[in-house]
C-alpha cells in the first residue's frame, strides 16, 4: 500500500494494489518496488524524471540517488525545498542498467496509466518542468534533449516547461557548470509560470 500522504490519482486512491502490483509492462520483473511520485500534494510545481535509477528502486522515492542529490543543490539555489513540489518519473519501476530505451513498452504504457492521473490529481498544479528528452518527448515529441531545454508550451491546464536532466550534469564533464546553470534558469521560469517569482528578480 502507498502512504496516504503520497497517494493522488484517482487509480491510485481507489485501487493503489493496482499500481504497488502492476505488470503492465515487463519491468516488474526485475524490480524491487514500484516507485511512487513522490512530495507536496498542494504542490503548484512539478518535476517528472526518466525512470528510478538503482537507489530509488530499494528506497521507493525518485531523484535520490546521485542525480537527485544534485537536483536538490540545483533547488537550493532557487529557494525551493523538494517537500514544496511534486517529484515524479515517467516510468515507476527500474530498467535493467537504467536502460530505458530497451523496453519500449514501458514508456509507452507507464505515463498514460500512472503519471497523467497522478499530475491530473494534483488540484494546484501550475507547471510541469520535464527533466530530460524522456520526460520532455511526453509533451515535445521528436524534439531533442538541447531544443527541449529551451521550450514551454501551455497545455490550457499546466505550463510544461523543459529542462535538461540533472544527470546531465553528472556526466557532461567540464560543462557541468553551464548545464547546472541551464536547470536553474529552467526553475526560475517554472516559478514565474507559476506566480512564484517576479520576473523583475529572475535574474
Ligand atoms: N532517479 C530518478 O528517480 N529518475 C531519474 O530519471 C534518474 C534518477
Amino acid at each position: 500500500m502507498l502512504p496516504s500522504d503520497m497517494t493522488c490519482g484517482s487509480l491510485l486512491q481507489s485501487d493503489p494494489d493496482a499500481f504497488t502490483g502492476c505488470q503492465s509492462c515487463e519491468l516488474w520483473q526485475w524490480r524491487t518496488q514500484v516507485v511512487p511520485g513522490h512530495g507536496n500534494i498542494d504542490a503548484k510545481i512539478a518535476f517528472v524524471a526518466e525512470a528510478p535509477g538503482r537507489d530509488e528502486d530499494v528506497k521507493g522515492e525518485p531523484l535520490i540517488g546521485p542525480a537527485g542529490q544534485r537536483f536538490d543543490r540545483q533547488l537550493e539555489r532557487v529557494g525551493v525545498v523538494r517537500d514544496d513540489v511534486w517529484l515524479d518519473n515517467a516510468v515507476h519501476c527500474r530498467p535493467p542498467n537504467n536502460d530505458l530505451r530497451a523496453y519500449p513498452n514501458a514508456l509507452a504504457r507507464c505515463p498514460d496509466l500512472w503519471l497523467t492521473p497522478t499530475l491530473g490529481s494534483l488540484e494546484s498544479l501550475k507547471v510541469v518542468i520535464v527533466l530530460g528528452a524522456t520526460a520532455g518527448g511526453l509533451w515535445f515529441p521528436g524534439e531533442k534533449a538541447t531544443a527541449i531545454a529551451s521550450l514551454a508550451r501551455n497545455t490550457g491546464k499546466v505550463v510544461v516547461v523543459g529542462s535538461f536532466h540533472p544527470s546531465y550534469a553528472l556526466w557532461s564533464g567540464g560543462k557541468w557548470n553551464s548545464i547546472d546553470d541551464a536547470i536553474v534558469r529552467s526553475i526560475q521560469r517554472a516559478l514565474v509560470y507559476a506566480n512564484l517569482l517576479e520576473v523583475a528578480t529572475w535574474k
